[in-house]
């Protein structure tokens, strides 16, 4: 029996959606792509939804609809996804990197703030792990500072923010909202993305540019600028409208398997758990990370020896995320071997993610639990 670390949860009614579209003569730029963005856009309560490829693709566009490119700054967590600094290397601009808080795994407002030049024109704050960054802190900053907030909701959709100031879905605070649909997402298109807008010139570009730099009401060969082919397709729009209405059902299941990993798993000296309710924030489930042990994280292959312990009986594991810092892709364009940044680095050395899905059973959780116990146990 193999476990994997992610699988999508697809019924019946997905299917018959897709089905239905595949028996139209519309297979793309049709009515579930007005229909998917109107509902997304519905459920964050945002105005605006535009539909992309990817989550990456979302974040690619999102800078250049902000006009960001050469001679700008744009900072973003260490702790993270690479596709985030790639983006913005991608537009020409230089990633920054600033750490994270020890227990949100998030951007630290005040590494933020250290990190901020006359060059800085962003801020992409990531909600890691489903767990909302700091939205009141963050939104200051901006204003202050007259920063642009671009949100990377990719692992976080039907995550909240509610503070005395702030309320809302994630993805409905910055200037624009990225979203991925990956299949190891809480909700999957295949591949996919959207953008979140709140000024309609910002959704119009965002259209222009997913579609080889038509205007919406272009004619086919009119392109007004240099543009892409970043358009999610009816198929994939079908699957993510059906998904979308599940949510409410997704995520509740979500946070009960994280429920039940932290009894499973508690009492374990220095096993840091994953949080299960943190102040302001609903959680959305993405990924299910403990931290290992310091004692075992500081030997030499001690993580690598709990994994394989976990391999062999078919436990599949991941180590989201390594510092962006110590990628060999973006190493010398984000400062370095001598550059530190304290906290991503020890949870980064720590961190440990476990099968985790919506429809895991309780048993399959029980045994990923006493495996991971018992290894830890192994000198
Ligand atoms: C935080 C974050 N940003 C961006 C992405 C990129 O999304 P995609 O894989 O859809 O391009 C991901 C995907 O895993 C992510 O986790």
């Amino acid at each position: 029996m193999k476990i994997p670390l992610s699988a999508p949860d697809i019924t019946e009614a997905e299917i018959a959606a897709v089905t239905r579209v595949l028996r139209t003569p519309h297979l793309s730029l049709g009515p579930e792509l007005t229909a998917f963005e109107q509902e997304f856009a519905a459920y964050h309560r945002v105005p605006h939804a535009v539909a992309v490829s990817s989550g990456t693709a979302g974040l690619h566009l999102a800078l250049l609809t902000l006009g960001i490119g050469p001679g700008h700054e744009v900072i973003l967590p260490a702790f993270t996804f690479v596709a985030v600094a790639n983006a913005v290397l991608q537009v020409g601009a230089k990633p920054v990197l600033a750490d994270i808080d020890a227990t949100t795994l998030n951007l630290d407002p005040a590494s933020v703030e250290e990190k901020i030049t006359p060059r800085t024109r962003a801020i992409i704050a990531v909600h890691t792990f489903g767990i909302p960054a700091d939205i009141d802190a963050l939104l200051d900053i901006a204003r202050r500072d007259n920063l642009f907030l671009i949100e990377d909701a990719c692992e976080a959709i039907g995550a909240e923010w509610n503070s005395p100031v702030h309320s809302g879905r994630a993805g409905s605070f910055g200037h624009l909202a990225v979203f991925g649909f990956y299949p190891n997402k809480q909700i999957t298109t295949g591949e996919g993305g959207m953008v979140l807008a709140h000024d309609p010139v910002h959704a119009d570009r965002l259209r222009s540019l997913r579609n080889q730099g038509r205007l919406p009401g272009a004619g086919w060969l009119d392109h007004s600028e240099p543009g892409y082919n970043y358009r999610l397709s009816e198929l994939a729009c079908a699957l993510g409208r059906v998904q979308l209405t599940r949510l409410h059902e997704i995520l509740p299941l979500r946070a009960s398997a994280a429920q039940c990993y932290n009894n499973l798993l508690a009492g374990v000296d220095d096993l840091i758990l994953p949080p299960l309710a943190v102040s302001h924030r609903t959680l959305s489930w993405f990924v299910y990370v403990v931290q290992i042990p310091n004692s075992i994280a500081r030997q030499t292959n001690g993580r690598a020896r709990i994994r394989q312990a976990l391999e062999e009986q078919g436990i599949a594991t991941g180590l989201y995320f390594p510092p962006l810092h110590r990628q060999p892709a973006l190493g010398a364009s984000v400062g370095g071997s001598g550059f530190h940044l304290p906290v991503t680095e020890s949870v980064s050395s720590r961190t440990l993610a476990l099968p985790f899905f919506t429809r895991i059973t309780t048993e399959t959780q029980s045994f990923v639990a006493q495996a991971l116990l018992a290894a830890l146990q192994t000198k």
